[in-house]
């Protein structure tokens, strides 16, 4: 019996792109309603605007995920893993300060991670200079408004070309 002819292209199909997600925490949808912004960037849908398009200039695909609830961005970092997301831009917000349970979610799925806050948290009150997050981290931008995003960013890409 003939065997029927292999269908199979000579060209292997392209790698998968890569993904990085970038999780907001609670009350970071407000960003620019209250004049948070910086840079021209006012508000978080700017903000995951620029940071798609930087992605997608490096055929990288950018999530984004805002959540003031704590349980859904632990799901979300869950998701992650089995996603196969490569990198992680995280802005815990108030939750950088109290979230055991976050922060076991990002070390258990062990995707490497830079945190991110707007505002500089060591030149806040004494309460936002503990975080429990960046001794995990594999870098921490604070205070640079949501420049700081692109500057994860950047670093995150580069981290994907290069390991
Ligand atoms: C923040 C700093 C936190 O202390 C604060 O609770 C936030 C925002 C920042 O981006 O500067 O919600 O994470």
């Amino acid at each position: 019996m003939k065997r029927s002819k292999s269908n199979k292209s000579s060209e292997s199909p392209p790698p998968p792109q890569q993904r990085v997600l970038v999780l907001h925490g609670p009350n970071l949808n407000l960003l620019g309603v209250h004049g948070q912004g910086s840079r021209g960037l006012t508000t978080l849908a700017d903000v995951h605007a620029a940071m798609e398009a930087r992605g997608r200039a490096d055929s990288v695909i950018v999530e984004s995920f805002q959540s003031n609830h704590e349980g859904q961005l632990i799901d979300r970092v869950q998701a992650a893993a089995v996603e196969g997301v490569a990198f992680i831009i995280v802005n815990p917000a108030a939750y950088t300060h109290t979230s055991l349970a976050l922060r076991d979610a990002l070390v258990a799925v062990a995707i490497p991670f830079v945190e991110v806050h707007l505002e500089n948290i060591h030149a806040r009150e004494p309460i936002r200079h503990v975080s429990h997050f960046s001794d995990r981290a594999t870098g921490v931008i604070t205070g640079l408004g949501a420049y700081g995003y692109l500057a994860a960013l950047e670093f995150g890409l580069s981290y994907l070309r290069e390991g």
